[in-house]
């Protein structure tokens, strides 16, 4: 076999990068995304993250631009109550997320006059940002220089310098690499869009790649890159019952039962996210927002889907339980798949 050895500096495998992701950003990017307007807000950026941290592109859209509608600034946001909120957010899943949204909007309100903080430490600071959410706010919504390192990021790195998208990276050391005057919004907008329309996770298109020769992936076809051999499950998911763990922010955990704690035990076809929020609407009157299964198992035999919800709206009356009392309960089931 012939091996081609290339030698070249560091910088211009870099520089090179970003010519070419720009360039093809250009001619192939999503511009019309609603978040990729020129003028977008700090407000308007992390709106958009929060919504694509979970949900696919095409499914945000509506909820984006229906939620700036209603809510078109922070201060709207944080006069809102989580009644009010939630027709803009549900269906968005991660209800979490949700509440964190409203907590960092009064924040924002009351403690920085109604602007988001300008550098990272602050930002990070504020329920439910993290690195990369502050790294969006500030490279998005003020045209500072940072690298917004998401799974789009790890992708298109991993297989540009390593040839595998699951390679260990430093992004700071990557950052630090690239060419003085670096549009940073710009390529980062760049590399979400090459990973999802050319480097996608599994149907990568090498050949139409504008990266080679310097990519590692493209120069060894794909090879260092592991395939997952996951086997295919044979639990009879659609058979099996659910018991529902319900609670609320996972402090609270409830039941039917009034002395020792048991989930709610959902005889099959109440195994899905629709039917068994269906069920609880007509038969509690509550809205839950519901998880998808986290265990599965054989209980006495019976296939079961360990399932978390958590109430939206609504009042009860189930008695409570520690999450003590809830966990151990738990531990009686071994996880099969
Ligand atoms: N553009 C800005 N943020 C994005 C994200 N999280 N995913 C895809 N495209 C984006």
């Amino acid at each position: 076999m012939l091996y081609i050895c290339i030698i070249y500096k560091v910088e211009e495998k870099y520089k090179y990068f970003v010519d070419q992701i720009l360039t093809w950003h250009q001619h192939n990017g999503r511009h019309n995304l609603p978040w990729r307007k020129p003028n977008i807000t700090p407000y308007e950026v992390w709106v958009s993250e929060v919504m694509l941290q979970q949900t696919q592109v095409n499914r945000v859209i509506p909820y984006y631009t229906n939620f700036l509608e209603r809510f078109p600034t922070v201060k709207h946001l944080a006069e809102a109550t989580w009644e009010e909120f939630l027709p803009y957010y549900q269906g968005l899943g991660y209800y979490n997320r949700g509440r964190n949204m409203l907590k960092t909007a009064q924040i924002v309100v009351n403690e920085f006059g109604g602007e988001f903080p300008t550098n990272k430490t602050a930002l990070k600071k504020l329920p439910g940002i993290g690195e990369y959410t502050a790294t969006a706010i500030l490279s998005f919504g003020l045209q500072e220089p940072h690298l917004a390192f998401d799974t789009n990021h790890q992708r298109v790195w991993g297989r540009y310098l390593h040839g595998d998208k699951k390679a260990e990276l430093d992004p700071l050391e990557i950052e630090s690499n690239l060419p003085p005057n670096t549009d940073f919004k710009k390529l980062n907008a760049a590399i979400m869009d090459f990973a999802n329309l050319v480097y996608t996770n599994r149907n990568p298109d090498i050949e139409n790649s504008p990266l080679q020769p310097y990519c590692v992936f493209c120069q060894t076809g794909g090879r260092l890159e592991s395939t997952s051999t996951s086997k295919k499950s044979d639990f009879p998911t659609s058979e099996a019952q659910t018991f529902l763990i319900l609670h609320e922010q996972h402090k609270k955990y409830f039941s039917t039962q009034k002395r020792t704690y048991a989930p709610f035990i959902l005889p099959a076809p109440l195994n899905t996210r629709a039917r068994i929020q269906s069920y609880f609407e007509r038969e509690h009157g509550l809205q839950l927002s519901v998880r998808p299964p986290y265990k599965k198992a054989y209980v006495d035999g019976v296939p079961t889907l360990f399932t978390r919800a958590q109430i939206l709206l609504g009042e009860h009356e189930f008695s409570e339980f520690p999450k003590k009392e809830v966990t151990a309960w738990l531990k009686r089931w071994r996880t099969v798949q």
